[in-house]
């Protein structure tokens, strides 16, 4: 807060507490606003802010945004990339595991007191090692996975929209990767283009034995085909981070065993939100004082 307070006034609203009226009303005067994920800052709340220099974004994805409106009012939009990334891949290798190995289908179940004692054939699940990662979107957190993957023994595939090279690595097409890939982890952001992405023809096109994992944005996938997918075992399971419509959860993921549902909490640590916080304060001292922003969204 120091920082802030040594460049301007500052109100402080916990995140999710204003209501987007309630926004729209007190953006007047501000001259930068820092929000996340929930918070719309659409056409209405740029109109209203005709102060405003700088929006600051506590994520790295910036779907909450709109980014040329805000261009063409002349704002300048900043968001938090690199410091997340080791926390995001790990919670994408967490989900992996989690759902490979059934620990929380496990943990359920002794809670509920159902174990009757260890037995051979009891709670099996599957190994990564030597089984194919697709990564869907190499980028900063894509290659992170992949890398921590291949430490696990996984051979990497991967699929990004404008071609790269990594050594190591394969590169396929989309439709390759989703009918050989034994596990398909997804890191692309959520644009009109990638919008369900990840529909039902696309699980229909994957592995009966394949692991699907989300961590990006919710949106990127068609949730009812996913739940469609998990039910008839179209795919084997799934570990979710991120939903279309958060809190909301699809009802028809809630009522299966076989997908691990976790709260929109991959850079939910200690040390990755302090450094969220830095950078985001740094950006808005940077622009409030005349000069250019750490890290201004691409
Ligand atoms: C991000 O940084 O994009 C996280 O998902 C938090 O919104």
């Amino acid at each position: 807060m120091a920082p802030l307070e040594a460049v301007g006034d500052v109100e402080v609203y916990r995140d999710g507490v204003l209501t987007h009226e309630e926004l729209v009303g007190r953006v007047k005067g501000r001259q930068a606003l820092v929000v996340a994920a929930l918070d719309k800052i659409d056409k209405d709340v740029i109109d209203a802010g005709t102060d405003l220099k700088i929006v600051a974004n506590v994520a790295v994805g910036y779907n909450n945004l709109d980014v040329p409106y805000a261009r063409s009012k002349g704002i300048i939009l900043t968001n938090t990339p690199d410091v997340l990334t080791e926390a995001t891949a790990n919670m994408a290798i967490t989900l992996i595991l989690a759902v490979t190995r059934r620990i929380v289908e496990g943990d359920r179940l002794v809670r509920r007191g159902d174990w009757k004692g260890f037995s051979l054939d009891f709670m099996i699940g599957s190994d990564v090692r030597d089984r194919q990662l697709g990564v869907i979107g190499m980028g900063r957190i894509g290659q992170v996975v992949a890398a921590k993957a291949a430490q696990f023994g996984m051979k990497i595939a991967y699929h990004n929209p404008t071609p790269r090279e990594f050594p190591g690595y394969q590169s396929m097409s989309l439709d390759h990767l989703l009918a050989t890939s034994d596990v398909i982890s997804v890191h692309v952001p959520l644009t009109p283009k990638t919008r369900h992405l990840i529909d039902r023809t696309a699980f229909s096109r994957m592995k009966r034995s394949a692991y699907f994992i989300n961590t990006s944005r919710g949106a990127v996938i068609d949730e009812d085909g996913l739940a469609w997918a998990l039910r008839e075992g179209i795919i084997k399971g799934a570990g979710l981070d991120v939903y279309e419509n958060e809190p909301h959860v699809h009802p028809g993921l809630l009522a299966l065993e076989n997908v691990v549902l976790v709260p929109h909490m991959a850079s939910a640590t200690t040390e990755t939100r302090a450094a969220m916080y830095d950078l985001v304060v740094r950006n808005v001292v940077s622009v409030l004082s005349g000069k250019a922003p750490l890290t201004p969204i691409p």
